[in-house]
């Protein structure tokens, strides 16, 4: 028997499409939304394969497009009875320094990672709200603790930014309301973004342990998480309380 359903977004590559691998061998249906639909055929195909029993629901979905998220995000919920569980994960990691002449970068990581995170944020929450529970799950990352620089100056404030939103609904109690929300902050895990994107690899994991990580947080319905733990909760924790001195020299 099917242990729920669980919708993600930005499953095609990187960590959605590992997610989705991961809470399939845990017995979970799935709801996967992306623009490459033959990424996610694929994937089903694979899914399917290892688990004949589950369902594994495909939709084209661009995030930028608000209505298209709210008629997915409903569709979903009809189609399996109810949702359980939304990860917020589709994301983009373009970017340049302020002030150099690429707003046409910033803006579009600020419209996918921040807007379109709120979009479907609404989507789901009007979901659970009415079903009386849910557990929301926004990826966020390790970027979002402090002001970060250059290239990843507007990817930072897009994922601190998204933090917020969902640190608001634990705030406004929603626990209390029966829906859980729990708030991932990746460090480096290997994926298609930072395949392209020049970044530093010092502490980089591959995908499915990185993954792993993320999927016991979210499993453990814990409300905040640096993940992989090492060494991201220690640099965490750094970033969150260094002053500015030290963190302009080491980050
Ligand atoms: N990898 C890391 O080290 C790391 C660290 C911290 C946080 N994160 C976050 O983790 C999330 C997943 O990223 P990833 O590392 O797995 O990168 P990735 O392999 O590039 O995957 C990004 C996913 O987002 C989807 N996406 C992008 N724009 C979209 C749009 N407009 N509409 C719908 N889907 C869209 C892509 O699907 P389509 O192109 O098929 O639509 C793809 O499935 C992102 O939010 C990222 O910021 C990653």
């Amino acid at each position: 028997m099917s242990k729920g359903s669980i919708l993600i977004t930005g499953a095609s590559s990187g960590l959605g499409a590992e997610m989705a691998r991961q809470f399939a061998d845990l017995g979970y249906d799935l709801g996967l939304c992306a623009r490459r639909t033959d990424r996610l055929e694929a994937l089903k195909a694979e899914i399917t394969t290892k688990h004949p029993d589950l369902r594994v629901q495909l939709k084209a979905l661009d995030v930028n497009d608000d209505a298209a998220v709210f008629a997915v995000f409903k569709e979903l919920a009809a189609e399996f009875g109810e949702l359980d569980r939304v990860v917020i994960n589709a994301g983009l990691g373009k970017g340049a320094p302020l002030g150099t002449g690429r707003y046409d970068a910033n803006k579009a990581t600020a419209m996918t990672n921040f807007v379109a995170a709120l979009a479907q944020t609404e989507a789901a929450m009007e979901i659970f709200r009415a079903q009386g529970k849910g557990h929301l799950v926004m990826v966020s990352s390790i970027s979002a603790l402090r002001g970060m620089r250059k290239t990843i100056t507007t990817y930072a404030a897009t994922k601190a930014g998204v933090a917020a939103l969902a640190e608001g609904l634990l705030n406004e109690g929603v626990d209390r309301k029966g829906i859980d929300v729990t708030i991932l902050y990746p460090g480096y895990i290997r994926s298609e973004m930072n395949e392209k994107v020049a970044q530093r690899t010092r502490f980089m994991v591959d995908t499915e342990t990185g993954v792993r990580a993320m999927v016991k947080a979210v499993e453990a319905r814990k409300e905040k998480a640096y993940v992989p733990a090492w060494p991201w909760v220690p640099i965490g924790f750094a970033l969150k309380h260094a002053p500015m001195s030290v963190v302009r020299k080491l980050f």
